[in-house]
């Protein structure tokens, strides 16, 4: 029978089942958004049904929190659990220092919300995320509704004096219509190609009136565990300052029940 997990699918598995297991009894957790991070809360589900594992989950998108709710999880609102011991999330980039492009799945704003209410954050991922100058991933901004053009236009003004390599920058779309956040609120999608300063590029996009947000996640992830086709998962901990690195294996014939049990 063929595996009905591609490649990527199987790392961000790995990835995903590796980084549940820093999730103990009685956490309050934030749950991320994306394809990896579904992984995540579908293990949670399992870990719940099979250990009564309790959870305070705070989940970063409507998806996340109607998948967590479906596989058993305790979904609570951010005020409920009011600090998180942990967040788990997936990331578009990664580079060396553990900053991070995020919001390819536009639910950037909770999410950094989210991540920075946590005493931790652990980013879940495959290795083709990581980099070494972030960019090639386009850089979402989420930006209020009224006067998104005079914002865009802005954040081209600003972008003029930063150290990209691209200036281009285009409204997220849903079909015919603006994608539109959790929020409300649209997305502009900056091709930047190459970030030469993320902190300085971070601060000056949210000085732009009608910016609420942008993806740059610049010191808020402490750890990554990244995840290979062949169920092998590395962790690196940046937290302590000098990088430690650990390594596990997981077991892809539980991914596959599990996604053909979906
Ligand atoms: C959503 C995100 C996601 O974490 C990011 O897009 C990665 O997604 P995936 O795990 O599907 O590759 O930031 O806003």
């Amino acid at each position: 029978m063929t595996d009905p997990l591609s490649l990527v699918d199987r790392a961000k598995y790995a990835s995903a089942h590796c980084a549940a297991d820093f999730v103990q009894d009685g956490m309050r957790v934030g749950l991320g958004t994306g394809s990896t991070s579904a992984w995540l809360v579908r293990r949670l589900g399992a870990r719940v049904a099979q250990e009564g594992l309790r959870l305070m989950a705070v989940p970063t998108s409507t998806r996340t929190a109607e998948l967590a709710r479906a596989v058993g999880i305790n979904v609570v609102t951010l005020e409920e659990a009011g600090w998180l011991d942990l967040t788990i999330d997936g990331a578009d980039e990664f580079d060396a220092d553990l900053t991070l492009i995020k919001g390819g799945g536009g639910a950037l704003l909770h999410e950094k919300i989210v991540a920075t209410a946590s005493d931790r954050m652990i980013v879940i991922t495959d290795a083709a995320k990581q980099v070494a100058a972030l960019g090639a991933f386009p850089l979402p901004v989420e930006v209020i509704s009224f006067g998104w053009r005079a914002s865009q236009a802005l954040i081209e003004e600003v972008l003029a004096t930063m150290d990209v390599m691209g200036r281009t920058t285009r409204l997220r779309m849903n079909g015919e219509r603006p994608y539109q956040t959790d929020e409300g609120n649209y997305i502009l999608d900056l091709e930047l190609v190459r970030i030469g300063n993320p902190r300085q590029v971070s601060l000056v996009l949210n000085q732009v009136p009608g910016v609420v947000e942008n993806g740059l996640f610049v010191d808020i992830a402490d750890q990554v565990v990244i995840g290979h086709a062949d169920g092998r998962c590395e962790l690196r901990d940046l937290s302590s300052g000098t990088p430690q690195i650990t390594e596990a294996q997981v077991d892809l014939a539980a991914a596959r029940n599990i996604f053909t049990d979906l």
